[in-house]
């Protein structure tokens, strides 16, 4: 059902006392979203990590965030940080759980337990709060959790980049409900909220809101965020081509790109798609199809295991003696680099018995993953022969002969 509409602005007012559970980038961001003083809200967030909701109560943002650093200190927010969970959930009208679901290699899918506490947890204290998972689960997650519990648990996927996380819910590309029929009219309520939180609602073309079963809106996440890795693998191994056959991989692309229906956008080649979604979703969604012949979802993991062995290759092939890892972080100037591809490239190096060197500003540490870090970028830039770069930045142009890196749009 598309549900494009805009609703008036006391539509939600039955969605005052909001609780949301983990404040990570999915739970800080949705909490600041829901705060803002026009909603006439009060959200109260939660987490286990102690010094993160100290850091929140002292208006510090735990995570590198423009927009999440700008609303904590310069905005009226009518926002709480706790650690204490006794009482937490009894006089709420909503809550939203974001803790991680990470994958399990043993399991060979997400480890969905921090969301089955936090229900168990909820019910104990709430039997009948609407709950929202916005963690990304597997297909097919939120039914069971209605067998287990019961049906007043939502699913709303959430599509926001790290980094962006605030801007991408105050600019949201789509905001989607999946929800059981008996709850139909809750989620008009719910997406009123959220369009009136986003600053959709001003503009001349409104975000688009779709509702849809639970079981179909986790499908759309994770097969968004598998389409996302399967372009960057499909880039990157149109990279390998070109460098291992000699060819202009900037050239190529950019002639790909012009045709409207591939476009110009998100086709940088980097070491492998990395971070803490994309590798983990397709793991998941490569387990959910169990039992149904498919072979591109197998295919989009194992083409990014290949790209990262193809880039240790190419580095060894150098025969360098001094290795120097310029910046862990996937994207320029980030200082994100949970599950960052160069982290495997890495341990590829290692394997072979190279000693790396990293220069990562944002680690205070001397050592990390048995590298040496390195604080002196003038002193990096001396003492490597070969300096690896994801993404490339100008303070290495005095090195520039130096430095491997792919980045084809950024390089230079
Ligand atoms: N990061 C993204 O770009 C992104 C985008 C869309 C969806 N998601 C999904 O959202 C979920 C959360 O992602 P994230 O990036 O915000 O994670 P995160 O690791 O940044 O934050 C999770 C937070 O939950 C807290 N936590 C863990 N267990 C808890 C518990 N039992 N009770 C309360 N707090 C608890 C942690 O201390 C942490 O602060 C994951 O399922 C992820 O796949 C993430």
């Amino acid at each position: 059902m598309l549900a494009n509409n805009l609703l008036s602005n006391n539509s939600h007012t039955n969605l005052t006392r909001i609780v949301v559970v983990g404040a990570g980038y999915v739970g800080l961001s949705n909490a600041i979203l829901l705060a803002q003083p026009h909603l006439d809200t009060q959200v109260t967030l939660f987490d286990i990590d102690n010094d993160k909701i100290k850091q929140l109560q002292q208006k510090q943002s735990p995570l590198q965030d423009a927009e999440i650093c700008d609303f904590l200190a310069n905005k009226t927010l009518n926002l709480t940080a706790t650690y204490h969970i006794a009482d937490l959930y009894q006089d709420c009208d909503l809550i939203i759980i974001a803790t991680p679901t990470n994958y399990d290699v043993a399991t060979g899918k997400f480890d969905t337990s921090s969301v089955e506490a936090s229900i168990q947890t909820i019910r104990e204290q709430n039997a009948s709060v609407p709950i929202i998972i916005k963690s990304t689960v597997p297909i097919g997650f939120t039914v069971t959790m209605h067998q287990k519990f019961d049906d007043n648990i939502l699913f709303m996927p959430e599509f926001l980049r790290e980094g962006q996380a605030l801007y991408d819910n105050l600019y949201p590309s789509r905001i989607i409900t999946g929800v059981t029929n008996k709850l139909a009219n809750f989620a008009d309520s719910l997406m009123s909220l959220y369009q009136l939180a986003s600053k959709s609602h001003t503009n001349e073309n409104p975000v688009t809101t779709l509702i849809m079963p639970p079981t179909e809106a986790e499908a759309v996440k994770l097969f968004a965020n598998s389409y996302l890795a399967t372009r960057i693998a499909f880039f990157n191994e149109l990279d390998s081509f070109a460098e291992k056959q000699n060819l202009d991989s900037h050239a190529i692309i950019t002639g790909v790109g012009l045709d409207p229906r591939i476009d110009t956008h998100y086709n940088n080649p980097s070491f492998g798609y990395g971070g803490y979604c994309l590798p983990k979703d397709t793991q998941q969604l490569k387990a959910n199809y169990t039992g149904i012949p498919a072979n591109l979802i197998h295919a989009i993991v194992d083409a990014n295991n290949t790209r990262k062995r193809f880039i240790a290759r190419q580095i060894l092939n150098k025969n360098p003696s001094r290795i120097g890892v310029y910046r862990l972080s996937m994207k320029k100037d980030a200082d994100n680099y949970r599950d960052s591809a160069i982290l495997d490239i890495i341990t590829l190096l290692q394997q072979h018995g190279l000693d790396i060197t990293i220069y990562e500003p944002s680690l205070n540490d001397t050592q990390f993953q048995g590298c040496a870090v390195i604080h002196d970028l003038a002193d990096f830039k001396h003492n490597h022969d070969l300096i690896v770069a994801n993404r490339w930045h100008d303070e290495l142009q005095n090195v520039a002969d130096n430095v491997y890196s792919r980045d084809v749009f950024g390089f230079g």
